[in-house]
């Protein structure tokens, strides 16, 4: 793997470039902008890190489509942000003709290339992306679960005062309030979440974490960057890498965990061809009541944007 086109150059897309330049791992990223000369200026500034940041991939900035020919892995980010009293949805008419448009035309140059969406909201965005692309259903994924997880471990590791490293856990569902941490399946050094934590802690920290994105927005007056774009990253590297983590993302399910045609956070292994495979882990009843909800709600914004393509 050579090549990788990080479309949208703003917070979270110069962001993605950032991380996965000091990563070192590929030969070339090209960072792609409409605004002009931006998304050059923010490839040349990642670039002028490089003898500091000690690394060899060339970062390039364009806003032509041309250059990002033959990409291995795409990375969307391009769209707008939420503001503050906006949810993710509310974004989806000015976003979906954006990431419509930005996959066909990256698909004009590259053939068959890994396409990782990032823009909001997140999983109707990566139905339009799949949509657009035609394209294997294992080949197009959206970011959103390693970002989610990596908030739930935060907090977790806040609350118990020990390293974020040591904390492992999953978290399936849409990119939203619905979204499905899953305390069952969370870790610290291999003890079980439940026996450090009580329930009513546990509790606090799910709902934080399934707010966590709004959380940032009130804060900042913008969404995040810096851990949805690392995360963007790491979803790269192990692309790259072609390695088989494992990762919660969003992908169109067929079956797995009685759900079909609906894009939704689950478990997968990555590898150089995408999705290597779904895990279909036995959820309890709990769960699974969890994961219809937030299923549901992501099928009722797939039909807004079914809508606005009538
Ligand atoms: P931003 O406003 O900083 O950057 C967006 C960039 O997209 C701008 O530079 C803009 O010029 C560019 N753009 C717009 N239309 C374009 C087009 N047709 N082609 C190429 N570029 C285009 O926004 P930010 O903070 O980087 O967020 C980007 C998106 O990522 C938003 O939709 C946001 O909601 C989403 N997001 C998703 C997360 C996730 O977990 N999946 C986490 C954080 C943000
Ligand atoms: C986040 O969760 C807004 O989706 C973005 O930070």
């Amino acid at each position: 793997m050579k090549k990788v086109t990080v479309v949208g150059a703003g917070n979270v897309g110069a962001t993605v470039a950032n991380v996965l330049a000091h990563k070192d791992i590929v030969k070339e990223i090209v960072l792609l902008d409409i605004m002009g000369d931006f998304a050059k200026g923010k490839a040349l500034d990642t670039w002028e890190q490089a003898p500091i940041g000690y690394f060899s991939t060339k970062t390039t900035g364009t806003d032509d489509y041309k250059d990002t020919a033959n990409s291995d892995v795409v990375v969307i980010t391009a769209g707008i942000p939420r503001k503050p009293g906006m949810s993710r949805d509310d974004l989806i008419t000015t976003n979906a003709k954006i990431v419509k448009s930005v996959t066909e035309s990256i698909l004009k140059y590259s053939k068959d290339p890994i396409i990782i969406i990032v823009s909001n909201p997140l999983d109707v965005m990566t139905y339009a992306a799949h949509t657009a692309s035609g394209m294997d259903r294992f080949k197009v994924m959206g970011m959103a679960g390693v970002l989610d997880t990596a908030r739930f471990r935060a907090f977790i590791a806040e609350e118990l005062d020990v390293s974020p490293k040591d904390i492992q856990s999953l978290l399936m569902g849409g990119h939203g309030d619905t979204m499905v941490p899953l305390p069952r399946y969370t870790t610290i050094a291999g003890i079980p979440l439940r026996d450090l934590m009580d329930d009513e802690t546990i509790d606090r920290l799910v709902k934080r974490t399934q707010k966590g994105g709004g959380e940032l927005v009130k804060l900042m007056g913008t969404s995040a960057w810096y851990a949805p774009g690392a995360a963007a990253a790491q979803m790269v590297e192990s692309i790259v890498k072609d390695d088989g983590r494992i990762f919660p993302c969003c992908v169109k399910l067929d079956g797995e965990f009685d759900e079909k045609d609906v894009y939704l956070g689950v478990p997968v292994q990555l590898g150089k061809d995408g999705v290597r495979r779904i895990l279909d882990i036995n959820l309890n009843e709990e769960e699974k009541q969890l994961l219809k909800t937030s299923s549901q709600h992501v099928k009722d914004v797939m039909k807004t944007y079914d809508d606005l393509n009538k």
